[in-house]
């Protein structure tokens, strides 16, 4: 097939081209500068620099490239830092979720893509009631965090739309296994604590796991939503001491939850005392995908027990998080 990835510069982008192209898949891969796009290029793919913003040029390049399918995994999630503004911090990637998406669905539309796969996030948005792991047919959070509500509605705005499309949204864990993933300094430099009693469960996938799964995606016929996470969706109580150790970093500290709340806000105190984590049986079972790493028990001492200090991005903010992406 042809394949039109949207933002194959990026974290997960840069993880799926070579895999398409390891299928035999030929690929037209975008990033919105020329120094990326020699990136998109050494992966050897076709290059197009593009803002999926500009709906009149979505449409030109989708026409141009004539693909078969497109898939979108345009974020502008780079050194993100205040999770207080939840909202404002996430704003860019909510219209790429929402206006980005219908831009890319309506020049597919008139192209005649015949498949389309987009990313979409797992935790922190199912429905805060009943056990701590949830299928794709559980119900959304019906009332988000104000902080976080339009990012909510854009993750639900792109799910709807894309399988409305007859496309895939697939709900990806939160994404490790980069030298520079943005969790690691916040932990190593113990500004990261566990929240109250720390029962709020995160799932977790590895990047080439998640490229793997992509790959699936876009070989399989129905539209549909997929859990792309691991299989040991865990508390932040648990995962994040493992993961401290591992980084030689001191044990986290503990925040109660109005101390935490003041700092870093009400999404974050969510996310780590009340989220729920996903099942990935439905993606397993229909895509016929297994995981190199099936937990992030094995994946962050394979991703990062070589990991240097000094491999890490800069960033002066405490209380960072895992984000819902
Ligand atoms: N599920 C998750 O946990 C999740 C999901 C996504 C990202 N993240 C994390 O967030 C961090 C940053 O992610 P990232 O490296 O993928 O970078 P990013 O800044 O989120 O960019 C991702 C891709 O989107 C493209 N892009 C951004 N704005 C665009 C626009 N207006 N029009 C068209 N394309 C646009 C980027 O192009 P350029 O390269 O040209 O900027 C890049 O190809 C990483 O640590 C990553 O792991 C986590």
């Amino acid at each position: 097939m042809r394949v039109f990835v949207a933002g194959a510069s990026g974290a997960i982008g840069s993880r799926l081209v070579p895999r398409l192209i390891e299928r035999g898949h030929d690929v037209i891969g975008t990033s919105r500068s020329p120094d990326h796009a020699e990136r998109v290029r050494a992966l050897g793919a076709k290059a197009i620099t593009l803002d999926l913003l500009d709906a009149p040029a979505v449409r030109t390049a989708v026409l141009a490239a004539e693909p078969d399918a497109i898939v979108h995994q345009a974020t502008a999630l780079a050194n993100l830092e205040d999770f207080k503004h939840f909202d404002r911090s996430f704003a860019a990637t909510n219209r790429l979720r929402t206006e980005g998406t219908d831009a890319l669905l309506a020049a597919a539309g008139e192209a005649g893509v015949r498949r389309f796969v987009a990313q979409s996030y797992a935790s922190a948005r199912y429905a805060r009631v009943g056990g701590p792991v949830k299928t794709e047919d559980d119900p959304l959070d019906p009332t988000p965090v104000p902080a976080m509500r339009q990012t909510e509605a854009a993750m639900a705005y792109l799910d709807r739309v894309v399988t409305d499309a007859g496309g895939i949204a697939l709900r990806y864990g939160g994404f490790y296994g980069a030298p520079n993933d943005g969790l690691l300094e916040p932990v190593r430099k113990r500004q990261f604590p566990i929240v109250g009693d720390g029962d709020g469960v995160s799932s977790f996938i590895h990047l080439d796991d998640a490229a793997a799964a992509t790959v699936l995606a876009l070989e399989h016929d129905t539209a549909g939503i997929y859990n792309i996470v691991d299989d040991e969706p865990a508390p932040v109580r648990e995962w994040l001491p493992v993961l401290a150790r591992l980084l030689g970093a001191k044990p986290p500290r503990h925040f109660p939850r109005w101390l935490a709340r003041l700092f870093a806000g009400d999404a974050l105190v969510m996310m780590q005392t009340e989220s729920r984590g996903g099942s990935n049986a439905k993606a397993k079972r229909e895509l016929g995908w297994t995981l190199r790493y099936p937990s992030w028990r094995q994946g962050f001492v394979a991703a990062y027990t070589s990991t240097t200090a000094t491999d890490a991005p800069q960033s002066k903010r405490a209380m960072r998080s895992q984000s819902p992406t």
